[in-house]
């Protein structure tokens, strides 16, 4: 049996496998066991945004397995000292950390401070959004292909559109807990917020007692060209959530916490795994790495690169070219997986985001000869029926 074949028989049958197996990465290259070559522009859902083996991490990482992988966060720890040390010099006014093991978990805890915290219940989401799938962040997560079977979830949720100041002025009130949303929506299609709507949320809770959640489990960590998509506008949140590509690809999720978050004291929320010293120790190298090689300033002109490119492909297909750095979607007039399917023959790995939306999200390192040969496969797949 092969491994697609040996998954497809062991897996629990959640994921739609792909008939392609990797078993090596290398900057925005991934490998199939026979050494070919694929060119990743999914970053394994944007987690990769120090590409594939980036020796820093690898050896900080092994560094550290030989040193101490586990320790709870009761007992303090250098490499986890230094790394909350570091978090909280990001952004001003978030200068506590939780840590804990991924996205989702991030946004669990995000929502139960903001209970917490505000003694209220209600949180208001917004439409499109994906924030995982946990109740909690399940509950504020969207659509209905990934709430469907789940039911009852969690009490107290509702969704407004995005982008609309008066349905958010409309549907925050003084029980609203907090209002969670996504600098950028992701898995949503890739939709940037306008600053007009980020800055009138931010007001809004503030007027009503909320606390503004947002979540940069996707738009994190350079991708958008800052380290943070908020950091792009004039506002902080009270609690900000991140993941994926944290660790440069080791398991970590961790929640940003402002001044206005109270009532956390020993034992109210907590993880096993939070906070280990191998997940902090590549953590430390993988956010050394962001800084000195300026990934962000990389993905933002890139990103320009990219979607200049994108923009000049000639196909009645494309409806929208939109993005923010290196987190770009091209919106068809069709359905996205044939396409999707033939660039992946071509050698180009890249996602979807809904059903129209393809999807990029390559990492920060690709190089510009890289950008163009994504650019030329797409034009090639468009250009061809399917
Ligand atoms: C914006 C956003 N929030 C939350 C999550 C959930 O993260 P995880 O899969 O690590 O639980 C994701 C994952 O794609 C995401 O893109």
């Amino acid at each position: 049996m092969d491994f697609y074949e040996i998954e497809t028989k062991y897996g629990a049958g959640v994921y739609a496998k792909q008939q392609l197996s990797i078993v090596r990465g290398q900057g925005a290259s991934l490998f199939d066991a026979e050494g070919n070559e694929y060119l990743d522009c999914s970053s394994g859902h944007g987690v990769a945004n120090l590409g594939h083996a980036h020796p820093k991490v690898a050896a900080a990482i092994a560094e550290q397995a030989s040193t101490l992988v586990t320790l709870f966060e009761s007992y303090p720890n250098d490499k986890r000292a230094a790394l909350m040390q570091k978090l909280a010099s990001l952004v001003p006014g978030l200068e506590r950390v939780f840590f804990c093991n991924s996205g989702t978990e991030a946004v669990e805890a995000a929502l139960k401070f903001a209970r917490l915290s505000t003694g209220r219940t209600n949180i208001v989401a917004t439409m499109r959004a994906f924030h995982g799938r946990t109740f909690g962040a399940l509950s504020a997560t969207f659509n209905k292909k990934y709430r469907e079977g789940f039911e009852p979830l969690v009490p107290g949720f509702s969704h407004v559109p995005y982008n609309k100041i008066e349905a958010l002025e409309n549907a925050v009130t003084d029980e609203t807990a907090a209002v969670i949303l996504e600098v950028i929506q992701g898995e949503g299609g890739v939709y940037p917020a306008d600053a007009d709507y980020l800055r009138a949320a931010r007001k809004i809770c503030d007027e009503r007692g909320t606390l503004l959640i947002v979540d940069e489990i996707q738009s994190g960590f350079g991708r958008t060209g800052k380290m943070f998509a908020v950091q792009h506008f004039d506002m902080t949140p009270d609690l900000l959530c991140c993941a994926k590509s944290l660790a440069g690809g080791v398991p970590i999720g961790a929640v940003l916490i402002g001044e206005k978050v109270q009532n956390l004291t020993p034992g109210v929320h907590g993880s096993t795994f939070g906070g280990n010293p191998l997940s902090c120790a590549a953590a430390l190298a993988a956010l050394a790495a962001i800084e000195e090689e300026d990934l962000a300033g990389q993905a933002a002109e890139k990103g320009t690169y990219m979607m200049e490119k994108l923009r000049q492909i000639e196909s009645p297909l494309i409806r929208e070219v939109r993005g923010m750095g290196l987190m770009v979607g091209i919106e068809l007039k069709q359905k996205v997986a044939p396409y999707l399917k033939a660039l992946q023959e071509k050698r180009v790995i890249a996602l979807n985001a809904g059903m129209t939306v393809l999807r990029l999200l390559p990492p920060l390192v690709i190089t510009y000869e890289q950008i163009d040969r994504l650019v030329s496969a797409l034009e090639d797949v468009l250009k061809s029926e399917n």
